[in-house]
């Protein structure tokens, strides 16, 4: 059996925890899409030539905390705008999709570009404002010295580069499900999540 949820949305709208919790209620697997940027955008930081650094990731690319740095998201932000950085990144992504067992992707452009036949596509979204504070509370867990002016600017700029870029901008798809998370608890946005995937999903796709 194959199944495909579609989870897009810009930065820090909340896709992680609910593309996490919808892949351990059904018991998918769950690609961040956006590692897969990271990681590339962390080769071309050390000096790789990114269209080269993204046909070489191996699995330990997608390891490490810094990983997750504002410096490692802007440059992968910067490297997603790359049409042949993108186009080295496809067949990898379709492949996870159509694994046995079911798969949960999410990232910019899955159920435009990525996945268009997902069985369940959500685009999950936030105000700036409901995003900025969630990454700042976030970094300041993890130790960072960021302030919640520079979260704010440091999203906005990748924002309106990723939704702004020729190829596969951040959209909703036409018929995904618009999951804003604003101003509720990320507990009751995985709930709506789990029970519009639960409706495709009972139904047999
Ligand atoms: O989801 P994220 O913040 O980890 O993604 C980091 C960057 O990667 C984001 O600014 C844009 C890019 N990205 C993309 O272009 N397409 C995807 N499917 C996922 C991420």
């Amino acid at each position: 059996m194959t199944f495909t949820v579609a989870i897009d949305g810009p930065a820090a709208a909340g896709k992680g925890t609910i593309s996490r919790g919808v892949a351990g209620k059904f018991g998918f697997e769950h690609l961040d899409t956006g590692l897969l940027y990271r990681a590339t955008g962390r080769r071309v930081l050390r000096g790789d030539d990114p269209v080269t650094a993204a046909g070489a990731l191996q699995a330990e690319d997608l390891l490490g905390d810094d990983l997750r740095s504002g410096e490692v998201a802007q440059a992968a932000s910067r490297v997603a705008a790359i049409p042949a950085v993108r186009a080295a990144l496809v067949e990898f992504q379709r492949a996870f999709a159509r694994r046995a067992g079911g798969a949960v992707l999410d990232g910019r452009d899955i159920g435009t570009v990525i996945c268009p036949d997902a069985d369940v596509k959500l685009y999950v979204t936030a105000s700036d404002d409901v995003r900025a504070e969630r990454r700042f509370q976030e970094l300041r867990a993890a130790g960072a010295d960021v302030t919640l002016q520079s979260v704010l600017a440091d999203l906005a700029e990748r924002d309106a580069r990723d939704a702004g870029r020729d190829t596969a901008p951040t959209k909703r798809a036409e018929d995904a499900f618009l999951l804003d998370t604003s101003g509720m608890t990320i507990k009751a946005a995985l709930a709506k999540a789990v029970q519009v995937v639960g409706a495709v999903y009972s139904s047999g796709g």
